[in-house]
């Protein structure tokens, strides 16, 4: 059936022809919010004539234009092409999500301001505030791993080096001479192998001796996300769940990431009316992940579209584990209505009955999820909405844990984001670093808790170097930093039995403007090893990494970090596009940013002040 298809695109139709012309020219002609504004008249007559004429003609459009393989082009279009026509029919031309479209899509426009809108509490903050107090008792310790994206069909010597956003897979058509061949625990232009998971959780096993749980923040599946299918991503999210049960000996408590969904990013909202769902991937979560969090919390699994909520053993701590999903920009359903929808799928308010329960129990709590809430990827509505939710449970929650950035990095939420101090910081986020090896080493990260409070002592990551000349044969995990030993001398005044608050993280920043060795130092660890990083982080990046820093809210930091476009606006200065290519690279949002970015192509000035990591044209990309 598949095979039929790709004959039917490449024998296209004098008609098609025609229509692959008139697209091809309207998506080459978007350079700027405007344009593509006036583009979207023609995307909606395409999807008028159906998801069948859609997926055709873009596809034809994505090998004309060489934006990738053929077989990339077509089964990244084919999965994710439906959705983007179900929205062209939904959406009317003039109306916010045609704007926020125009956003996600092609990453052009100025978003409108935040819808506002405030979140239901059924209590107001309590006049008297517990306060929790350190007894002074041997921490205990907890695991973070994230994003391990395990290609399950690595193939040993097969081509690293290929044209496709991932290698090391036997496509089909293998090279009679095999320039760069996959070694066992896996290649920087690669997924990782399953065995580089078992070495890391052996290693974790042994480093972690006595922890008590462990958080995933999600992304099991590979970036072939031309190639998921509601088959093979419920299987492969299982054989991770078997390869932990396996290795580890303490719970697990994982939270759902974007790439555990066939097509990928899709989390169709319960006002949705379309045959795909995500139910699928909540049958998988509940399979796999009730060996953990028992009855109760699977039961909720079903209810609030992948969220659950569980005690952590033997502790006061409520782990709020939530499917950021459904406030995801490149999670295409979010525009296919004009509607304003503050919760989609009752996302917040699951997380406000979790809190108010854990406060109502005298417990605390951790919020443990994919996206972290603050950055450009966000819809800035719902970010807007969840720092609500932390400002009235500040006192409750004791820690945020996040992934999909891939990077070794935390984030600070405040009660005043015009006074962004050490007084104000309220919350603080740490973001796991990934494990597959296409964005650094590696690696992944330790907690020590305080037992009374349930706030971090320490935290620590672990590393295995992929460049080691053993890394291959004899893979050693060893510690990167110690935030404890490394950062905490630099801050003044911070006694040893004081816990690692917001504040201190907060100073911690004001050490980085001031002190830029130590600024490189972070950025270092930030990409699992120096070696990743191409050119000092300095100027614009620095600014850009120092805001990331401090802000829990997406619409707090003009972005500046990460790769920028400059984009001519016609009017002499230049406007930022930031996100262009700077998600889903090989999904059907970055394969539409590459089209539009054909036409532009000689103006755009690769921003030379970023620091990013070696490949970073091809990893970070794919999120
Ligand atoms: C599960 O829910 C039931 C009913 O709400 C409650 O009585 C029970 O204590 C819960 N069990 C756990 C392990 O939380
Ligand atoms: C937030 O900080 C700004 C700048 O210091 C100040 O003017 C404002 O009053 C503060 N807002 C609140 C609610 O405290
Ligand atoms: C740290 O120890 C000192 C001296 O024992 C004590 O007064 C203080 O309350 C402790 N601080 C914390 C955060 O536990
Ligand atoms: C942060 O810095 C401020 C001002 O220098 C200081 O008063 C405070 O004690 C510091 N807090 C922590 C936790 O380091
Ligand atoms: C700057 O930070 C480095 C650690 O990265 C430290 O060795 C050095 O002493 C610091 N310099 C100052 C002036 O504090
Ligand atoms: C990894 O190994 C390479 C080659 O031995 C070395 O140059 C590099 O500094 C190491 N990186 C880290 C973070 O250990
Ligand atoms: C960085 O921020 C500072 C102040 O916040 C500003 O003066 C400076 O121009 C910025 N630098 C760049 C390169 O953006």
């Amino acid at each position: 059936m598949r095979a039929a298809l790709r004959t039917a695109l490449l024998l296209p139709t004098l008609a098609a022809a025609g229509l692959v012309d008139v697209v091809e020219r309207a998506l080459t002609g978007v350079v700027d919010c405007a344009t593509c504004h006036s583009s979207l008249p023609t995307f909606k007559a395409l999807a008028a004539l159906g998801d069948e004429r859609f997926v055709q003609t873009i596809t034809q459009a994505c090998i004309d234009l060489k934006i990738e393989d053929a077989d990339v082009c077509e089964g990244a279009i084919r999965t994710q092409g439906p959705i983007l026509a179900h929205d062209l029919r939904h959406f009317s031309l003039f109306g916010d999500t045609a704007t926020k479209f125009c956003d996600a899509v092609f990453g052009m426009c100025d978003l409108p301001p935040v819808t506002p809108w405030l979140v239901p509490f059924p209590k107001p903050i309590p006049d008297v505030q517990r306060v929790w107090k350190s007894r002074g008792r041997e921490p205990v310790k907890a695991m973070h791993f994230s994003d391990v994206h395990i290609d399950r069909e690595y193939t040993l010597n097969s081509e690293a080096k290929c044209t496709k956003p991932i290698c090391c897979r036997d496509f089909g058509e293998r090279p009679k001479h095999v320039q760069s061949p996959a070694l066992p625990l896996g290649m920087r232009t690669c997924d990782a192998p399953g065995l580089l998971a078992d070495s890391m959780l052996e290693a974790a096993e042994r480093l972690g001796a006595g922890a008590r749980f462990s958080i995933f923040t999600g992304d099991v599946i590979d970036h072939a996300v031309w190639d998921v299918d509601e088959e093979n991503v419920p299987r492969n999210m299982l054989e991770f769940t078997d390869q932990f049960a396996q290795k580890l000996s303490a719970p697990l408590f994982p939270a759902l990431g974007n790439h555990e969904s066939a097509p990928t990013n899709s989390f169709p909202r319960d006002t949705t009316e379309h045959d795909i769902t995500a139910d699928f991937v909540f049958n998988a979560q509940m399979q796999g992940w009730g060996q953990w969090i028992g009855e109760n919390a699977t039961a909720q699994i079903q209810h609030h579209s992948g969220s659950y909520a569980v005690m952590a053993p033997g502790m006061d701590l409520r782990v709020i584990s939530v499917n950021t999903q459904y406030w995801y920009k490149q999670n295409f359903w979010l525009y296919d209505s004009d509607e304003h929808q503050p919760d989609p799928n009752g996302i917040l308010s699951f997380l406000v009955e979790q809190l108010e329960a854990a406060e109502d129990a005298g417990q605390r709590a951790w919020i443990v999820a994919h996206m972290p809430p603050g950055r450009g990827d966000v819809v800035r509505d719902q970010s807007a909405y969840f720092d609500q939710v932390v400002q009235r449970y500040k006192h409750t929650i004791a820690g945020q844990f996040y992934g999909h950035t891939h990077a070794d990095e935390f984030a600070i939420g405040y009660a005043n984001y015009s006074a962004r101090t050490a007084e104000n910081a309220v919350s603080v986020a740490m973001i796991g670093p990934a494990m597959t090896p296409m964005s650094g080493n590696p690696a992944f990260k330790m907690y020590d808790i305080d037992p009374d409070t349930y706030e971090l002592m320490d935290v620590r990551s672990y590393y295995t170097n992929i460049s080691d000349p053993n890394y291959q044969l004899n893979p050693t995990w060893q510690l990167l930093y110690s935030a404890r030993r490394d950062y905490a001398p630099l801050v003044p005044a911070l006694p040893p039995n004081a816990s690692l608050s917001p504040a201190f993280w907060h100073n911690l920043t004001e050490v980085f403007y001031k002190n830029d060795t130590a600024f490189q130092t972070y950025i270092a660890h930030k990409h699992r090893g120096r070696e990743f990083v191409r050119r000092p982080c300095e100027g614009a990046c620095k600014n850009g990494t120092l805001c990331e820093m401090r802000t829990l809210r997406a619409d707090v930091c003009a972005q500046q970090s990460g790769p920028v476009f400059r984009i001519p606006d016609g009017h002499g200065h230049s406007s930022f596009a930031p996100e262009l290519g700077s998600c889903e690279g090989s999904g059907i949002g970055g394969i539409l940013r590459r089209m539009a970015a054909k036409a532009a192509e000689q103006d755009f000035v690769f921003d030379d002040s970023s620091a990013l990591p070696e490949h970073a044209d091809q990893t970070v990309m794919r999120l």
